[in-house]
């Protein structure tokens, strides 16, 4: 398949993909910059992005907003004039001061999950930034939609739809995970391709939700006369599954996990090689402090959690606005600081459901021409 290109106001991308933001520390500038320059979108993710600032640990806002700047800067200089934006989570505390951040030091989009971002137009008023959400319902896009339509009279420069096979915590209940992904209530794990129900088309049983979606997003198009390109994400590891993408109505594919494992991604080694070496029965569901099911590489700190141990908080980074630190099981913003930095057994590593299909470590390039060329 030959990459079309794709407009999106005034950026172009030389081919239709966008990078999904990973956090913690996963896609920076390395990783965007390198997506970028290849002529995708590269997302660095905003989440706890100054984590080896010195002052992180006194004052994380600060080093927050500051690493923003720097990561941006640097991912700029790789991507040679190709696009870059920020991946910055709606559950997060300071959303708003991250948002401002994004858009007052030039970052080209902003797109926004882990809850429904919607005072994300009023935050960005002022500036050209695109923005966009992303939904994994009808339900959630319907609500988004018609609250940016009726509030503040506008829709989204594009709309990133993300499946249930995705990586990182996942925009559904267990229940939904079930419906639209009926093989995760056989064997409580992700499955492969092999063990989709193929009558329902590369995107199994949430094939009917995505077509809802689009049309749901095609009725705010022709209210407001202007496209919404539609980027879908999810389990895209290889070609066959780019296209069908694709052919679902997509106009551009998010990928992350397949990424991870590439000598530009910035991941620690450590946290690369627990891709290569995952095995299809590694890749589990978890069940997240942040109150949604996320999905991650199995290994001895899930199993401590499974089997109901208490990993106490240490010091509290106020990381979630929602979020009771004496009760949860354990703090996700330690549990992917420790995966951050190499201590894969003490961290989480989260995942997408293809991931345990990687076996070694590629350029971005090379992960590019196999997705498109
Ligand atoms: C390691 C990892 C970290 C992630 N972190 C975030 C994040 O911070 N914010 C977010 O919205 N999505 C996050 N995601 C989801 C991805 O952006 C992406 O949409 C999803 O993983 C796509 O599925 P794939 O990994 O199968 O390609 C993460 C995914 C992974 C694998």
């Amino acid at each position: 398949m030959a990459a079309r290109s794709l407009r999106i106001g005034d950026l172009t991308l030389r081919k239709p993909i966008f990078q999904g933001g990973m956090g913690i520390g996963i896609s920076l500038s390395g990783l965007a910059g390198a997506v970028a320059r290849e002529g995708g979108a590269g997302t660095i993710s905003a989440a706890q992005i100054g984590f080896m600032e010195k002052d992180f640990e006194e004052n994380p806002l600060k080093a927050n907003l500051r690493a923003m700047e720097q990561e941006l800067k640097k991912a700029r200089e790789v991507a040679s004039g190709g696009v870059v934006g920020f991946n910055v989570m709606a559950a997060m505390n300071h959303y708003r001061e991250y948002v401002k951040q994004a858009a007052k030091i030039g970052a080209d989009f902003i797109v926004s999950g882990a809850g429904l971002p919607v005072d994300l137009p009023d935050l960005v008023k002022s500036y050209s930034i695109k923005i966009a959400p992303i939904v994994s319902t009808e339900k959630s896009a319907q609500v988004i939609l018609r609250y940016w339509a009726k509030k503040f009279n506008r829709i989204p420069d594009f709309l990133v739809i993300e499946g249930p096979r995705a990586g990182g915590h996942l925009g559904f209940t267990r229940e939904q995970l079930e419906e639209f992904s009926p093989e995760i209530s056989r064997s409580s794990r992700s499955v492969s391709q092999s063990g989709r129900d193929k009558s329902q088309g590369a995107f199994g049983a949430y094939g009917k939700e995505i077509e809802k979606i689009i049309s749901k997003v095609r009725e705010y198009e022709e209210q407001f006369a202007k496209k919404i390109p539609i980027v879908l994400g999810g389990g895209i590891s290889d070609r066959q599954q780019a296209e069908a993408a694709f052919a679902m109505g997509a106009d551009a594919v998010q990928a992350a996990s397949r990424f991870v494992a590439t000598e530009e991604c910035d991941a620690h080694e450590n946290y690369k090689k627990a891709y290569i070496e995952a095995k299809e029965e590694d890749i589990v569901l978890v069940k997240s402090p942040v109150g949604m099911p996320g999905r991650a590489i199995r290994n001895s700190f899930l199993e401590r959690i499974k089997k109901g141990e208490r990993i106490p908080p240490g010091k509290c980074r106020g990381c979630l606005k929602k979020c009771r630190p004496a009760e949860i099981p354990y703090c996700i913003t330690e549990a992917l600081i420790h995966a951050a930095k190499g201590e894969t057994d003490k961290g989480l590593l989260f995942c997408g459901g293809d991931a345990y299909k990687i076996h070694k470590i590629e350029t971005v390039k090379s992960v590019m021409e196999e997705l498109f060329d």
